[in-house]
């Protein structure tokens, strides 16, 4: 094994020390010490700046500075290096205040000879062990501030994910507050207009004759077959009994030719693995909502006379994609609208579901929808 040699720094001015210092290091084995020996604090603090060492030998009363001063000055300049300090007098309280101040040791001169090598060792073995304490101390420092940050991150995610929640419910009361005020107009315009109508007409044949009343009665008959038929429609509109009755394949081809009959807007419409497949009723409803809306805003919108929707089912998810090639739109000008409900009401239902929804779109270059609901 090779024998390390041991740096000490020796700030002493006292002929008589130096030698016995000298001597004591040599006793043994000549390469087991290197000295380096300097007067004054700092011509010592000096050396410190240029140079490492290993121990530091110090004596209390230099021509430079007397008293603790001397270690705490030098325990700034080399923080972890082991101080030793030599000393004439026999002191016990003086022992204790330079271990206090930050020494290691403290050893008087008569002790040198036979004590020196001892004390220098276990002045290093003790560094040595608190070079590992603070090793300890620094990786646990390191893993609580790890852990701290990532309860932080944490925290955050959690509250992120409340505001997001909250943002969501609010959008929702919202959306239903538009379908609300939309079925509240339609009653008010369409059924209630007729309604009206109705009225006046039965009124007019209480004041004629039974001959008289014959055209006025045809029209109220009219009248009636189309109130029929708007509230078949409404009912309908807000949600096909075909659609928990027979599935979402079949109220797709359902309401895919009615929209075609109304609104001339060819539908391509391929579906794969659904094989008249049943889904929770969430997932069936949503689905159906985004074919729904956007075959609406293809009719309302792209200025086109045909659009396409696919329906793919996998293991794990049912994909919905809408895609028609008209006059597109711009998605950033549209995403902080408060008038239109329909594209945001479908974003928040998927979400909602654990789903996404993406929009490909752009000013002359059609609009593609991709929703995606887990299962
Ligand atoms: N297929 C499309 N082609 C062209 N523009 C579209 C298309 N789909 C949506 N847009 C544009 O995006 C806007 C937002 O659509 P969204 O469905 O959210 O609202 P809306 O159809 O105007 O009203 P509503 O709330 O009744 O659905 C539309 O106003 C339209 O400008
Ligand atoms: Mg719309």
């Amino acid at each position: 094994m090779v024998e390390q040699t041991t740096k000490v720094l020796l700030i002493e001015s006292d002929p008589n020390v130096i030698a016995a210092v000298h001597t004591a290091m040599t006793a043994g084995n000549e390469s087991a010490f290197s000295l380096n020996q300097k007067n004054k604090l700092e011509d010592g603090l000096e050396f410190l700046e240029r140079q490492t060492c290993d121990v530091i030998l110090v004596c209390l009363a230099l021509p430079d500075v007397q008293g603790l001063s001397t270690i705490a000055r030098l325990h700034d300049a080399a923080p972890r290096t082991p101080i030793i300090v030599l000393s004439h007098d026999n002191d016990d309280s003086a022992a204790v205040s330079a271990v206090q101040a930050g020494a290691q040791d403290f050893l008087i001169h008569k002790e040198i000879d036979h004590a020196l090598a001892s004390a220098i060792r276990h002045a290093l073995e003790r560094a040595a062990l608190l070079e590992e304490l603070r090793d300890a101390r620094d990786e646990l420092e390191r893993r609580v501030e790890e852990r701290t940050l990532e309860l932080r991150r944490r925290i955050e995610e959690i509250n992120a994910g409340r505001e997001r929640m909250r943002a969501l419910s609010q959008r929702l009361v919202e959306v239903q507050e538009a379908e609300r005020r939309h079925l509240a107009r339609e009653l008010h315009d369409e059924i209630g207009q007729l309604l009206t109508g109705l009225k006046l007409r039965l009124a007019l044949c209480q004041q004629l004759s039974l001959e008289e009343s014959a055209e006025p009665l045809n029209q109220a008959q009219q009248a009636v077959n189309e109130l029929l038929k708007r509230v078949r429609e409404m009912s309908l509109n807000l949600r096909p009994s075909v659609l928990d009755d027979l599935g979402l394949l079949a109220a797709l081809n359902w309401h895919i030719e009615r929209f075609t009959a109304q609104t001339g807007v060819a539908v391509k419409f391929v579906h794969r693995g659904l094989d008249n497949r049943r889904f929770v009723t969430g997932t069936e409803t949503a689905a159906f909502r985004v074919v729904q809306e956007s075959l609406t805003n293809v009719a309302r919108h792209a200025g086109v006379f045909e659009a396409s929707v696919f329906l793919t089912v996998n293991e794990t998810s049912l994909q919905v994609r809408v895609e028609d090639r008209g006059q597109g739109f711009d998605p950033g000008n549209v995403s902080g609208a408060h008038a239109s409900t329909g594209l945001a009401g479908m974003s928040e239902r998927l979400m909602l579901l654990g789903g996404t929804l993406d929009i490909e779109a752009a000013p002359g270059n059609g609009v593609r929808i991709n929703a995606c609901l887990p299962l």
